[in-house]
């Protein structure tokens, strides 16, 4: 029998992707079955420090091997902005439709408009933490296209593609994106140890 893993995330398409992409390793498991009503504190000032916030939260509370993540959308014209605040860049409650929205606002009359994803993974097991970075690069298109996936995708279109992410498949997402990417360290590391 696979061991099992909790996300912690109460995002249900990372769990959504995540758990595509493990299921030969683990019995995936989202945070419904545990006795969880808050939202996971996100308070660091990087990626790095968010997702071990996110797996020590959980890890700490419930006492199970878990896997975070945190990621966040970097554009160059905007000095790397929004970055660690992605899920907050119109402000609160955080808001993917508003979020996108100010984005494109924000980059009305840019032509360079290069950008990249990148997702901090932090696994949590027998008491030790080990992190896996994935980025993909690419650029943020002028208006959403396309109704897949979820948060920025409709806007990033990945490099040497003419599609955004949201018009992609979720199998199509998976080959190439940051969190992807991310679990393939991921996985290399659980092969190796
Ligand atoms: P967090 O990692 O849950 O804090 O997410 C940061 C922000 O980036 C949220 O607004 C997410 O909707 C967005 N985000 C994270 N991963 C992706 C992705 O794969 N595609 C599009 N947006 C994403």
């Amino acid at each position: 029998m696979r061991p099992i893993l909790y996300l912690a995330t109460q995002n249900k398409h990372k769990v959504e992707e995540i758990s595509a992409l493990l299921k030969d390793h683990f019995t995936v498991r989202d945070l419904s079955t545990l006795a969880i009503t808050e939202e996971i504190p996100e308070t660091g000032a990087t990626l790095e420090e968010n997702s071990l916030q996110k797996a020590r939260y959980i890890a700490e509370k419930f006492h199970v091997s878990c896997l975070a993540d945190d990621s966040g959308l970097e554009v160059e014209a905007l000095a790397g902005a929004p970055g660690v605040y992605s899920a907050r860049y119109a402000g609160e409650p955080k808001n993917d439709q508003a979020n996108l929205e100010l984005l494109v606002k924000n980059l009305v009359g840019i032509a360079h408009r290069r950008a990249r994803f990148v997702t901090v993974l932090t696994y949590f097991h027998a008491g030790v933490y080990h992190s896996f970075e994935g980025e993909i690069q690419g650029e943020i298109v002028e208006a959403p296209r396309g109704n897949q996936g979820f948060g920025y995708d409709p806007i990033f279109q990945p490099e040497n593609e003419d599609r955004t992410f949201a018009e992609m498949t979720l199998a199509e997402k998976n080959q190439i994106a940051h969190r992807a990417r991310a679990l393939e360290k991921f996985k290399k590391f659980l092969d190796e140890n």
